[in-house]
């Protein structure tokens, strides 16, 4: 008889034929139906363990889902380094070509529920953990390189609107109101509403896209310059995606469908790993010229400008052998990051540093991190005075929980002169936050003119008019129409068409309930009531 997993390989790589059926306890039970009863037909037995353990922890299988993204698949694989970026990071993953690290990769969707369809109409998560010898990068990304706000304050209430209705518990597919009153109530979402209303709204399963940081990050090199960067991952199966219309003939779990079926099946997808970078001159002359702050993430940099810099790839080959245990319970938090990189004071990065590390706190509980698919490979062997709290499998032997001047540990030099690397770069781009300026409809505009051919520019306005039809208040939708406006007099007219609402000439004259209209030289009307 084989003994009781020892290890995490030895538990994931389990095999029915090795085992013998025990109660949680490692006694052996000669059956799993067999319930003590007093006599043939008499009432249970407190006593049968047996039951009562398999039925308590039955009761408690459920941890909370991911309050966003629970929807979601994943997969392990490996990140190569094509080109050295050491000129520009000391992290030790970019140091030559041919570094390797093991990455898991988990995508989603993020306003449904865990048992939701993963053909919605949505943006999707893509996160990857990058396993190096520094410790765990965790890119919590998605396949759009821009999102619907700025203001991290601003992120409850729009997540609130893409869930369910507190009092009739129906989405926005049966009551759109609530997605299109957040919307329109703020302007600066309109360039992601473009992409997610678009083609791109849909993907064609996870295999199908591209992945963005959408954040600004800073590398660091050795002499501790350092360089403004975001992170794009593009699709080498090249990008594809699924039609309003046809969405309806996808089942809930296509996408991990598809994703599961192609790594069974030998068919790799894999990933390149690009940078854009700028000095902080640059993101200075950036702001001076076109108004764009490195620190908006409802904003893209130019490509011609700040052309991308290829420097690895990840390929995933090895489907999660149990969900629950590295997909489910796999935790990424953009607060972890090598030495080379660091976060930028992009204030919507900034909170959600704090957010995910406090989340999994409570999704998973406090010693998260000793999960075998959250812990780090470092090879040196890591030590601190974190202990106890519950479930503390490691809890590090007998060293002191103190730093002890009789069993000292050792301390790593830094990499780097901190100094340079966290100087900032300050003039007027830091502003109000939800201000909304003429600059924010200029890539909505270039996408609607220069991106969308007719047939996506008619696909757009008939997934927005289908979706609107919905909305309880026309008041609504002629606001929605205003900022269309304010992208294109062309996609504002074959809106009002497509709705029959006849929206207001631009919003100039409009006043928002969380956002600084910028637009208007009246300053009565910059803030709503
Ligand atoms: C998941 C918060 C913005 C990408 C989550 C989770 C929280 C959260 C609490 C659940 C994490 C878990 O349970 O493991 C926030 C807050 C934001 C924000 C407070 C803004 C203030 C963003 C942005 C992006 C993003 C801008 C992408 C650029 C993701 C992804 C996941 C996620 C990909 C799923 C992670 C996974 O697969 O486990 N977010 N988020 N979030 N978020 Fe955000």
């Amino acid at each position: 008889m084989a003994t009781q997993p020892r290890t995490y390989e030895d538990d994931r790589n389990t095999a029915s034929q090795d085992t013998v059926y025990t109660d949680s306890n490692g006694v052996p039970v000669p059956h799993p139906y067999e319930a003590q009863r007093a006599g043939a037909n008499g009432p249970l037995l407190l006593q049968d363990f047996h039951l009562i353990d398999l039925i308590s922890h039955f009761d408690r299988e459920r941890i909370p889902e991911r309050v966003v993204h629970a929807k979601g698949s994943g997969a392990h694989g490996t990140f190569k380094c094509t080109k050295s970026l050491d000129d520009l990071c000391i992290a030790d993953m970019f140091s030559e070509a041919g570094k390797e690290c093991p990455v898991t990769v988990r995508f989603s969707t993020v306003g449904g529920e865990a048992g939701s369809h993963d053909c919605a109409r949505d943006p999707r998560g893509f996160s990857v953990k990058f396993r190096t010898e520094e410790g765990n990068w965790d890119m919590v990304a998605n396949n759009t390189p821009v999102f619907f706000l700025r203001d991290p304050a601003k992120f409850p209430h729009f997540i609130h609107t893409q869930k369910r209705d507190p009092s009739t518990h129906l989405t926005h597919s049966d009551d759109s109101t609530m997605f299109w009153d957040y919307l329109s109530q703020n302007p600066e979402s309109v360039h992601q509403v473009l992409i997610l209303m678009g083609d791109r709204g849909i993907p064609d399963g996870y295999r199908h896209m591209h992945g963005y940081s959408g954040h600004t990050f800073k590398l660091v090199n050795k002499s501790g310059d350092w360089v403004y960067a975001q992170m794009h991952m593009k699709s080498k199966q090249g990008t594809g995606f699924i039609t309003q219309e046809d969405s309806a003939n996808y089942s809930p779990d296509y996408s991990q469908k598809d994703l599961y079926g192609a790594i069974e099946k030998g068919d790799y997808p894999s990933w390149s790993v690009e940078f854009q970078t700028m000095t902080a001159k640059e993101a200075e002359e950036l702001w001076e010229t076109q108004k764009i702050n490195v620190f908006d993430l409802t904003h893209v940099w130019p490509h011609k400008q700040f052309p991308l810099r290829e420097v690895g790839e990840f390929t995933l080959n090895e489907n999660a052998k149990n969900y629950f245990a590295e997909v489910e319970q796999v935790a990424f938090n953009p607060a972890h990051m090598p030495p080379g990189v660091e976060p930028s004071a992009d204030p919507v990065l900034q909170s959600r540093l704090f957010s995910y590390p406090d989340t999994h706190r409570h999704r998973v509980g406090v010693n998260y991190q000793q999960l075998p698919v959250n812990s780090s490979r470092t090879s040196h062997r890591g030590a601190n005075f974190q202990r106890d709290g519950s479930m503390a499998f490691f809890n590090q032997g007998s060293r002191p929980n103190y730093l002890s001047s009789i069993e000292p540990i050792s301390f790593r030099e830094r990499s780097v002169n901190l100094d340079k690397v966290h100087g900032e770069f300050i003039s007027d781009a830091v502003t109000f936050l939800s201000e909304i300026k003429p600059e924010d409809f200029n890539a909505p505009r270039a996408l609607w003119e220069k991106v969308f051919d007719d047939k996506a520019k008619a696909r757009f306005v008939s997934n927005v008019s289908g979706h609107m039809s919905t909305c309880r208040y026309p008041e609504i939708i002629k606001r929605q129409i205003a900022i269309f406006r304010e992208v294109s007099d062309d996609l504002a007219t074959r809106v009002e068409e497509a709705t029959g609402i006849k929206g207001y000439d631009g919003i100039a004259n409009l006043q928002f309930n969380g956002t600084h209209n910028g637009m208007t030289s009246n300053s009565k009307l910059r803030y709503a009531n």
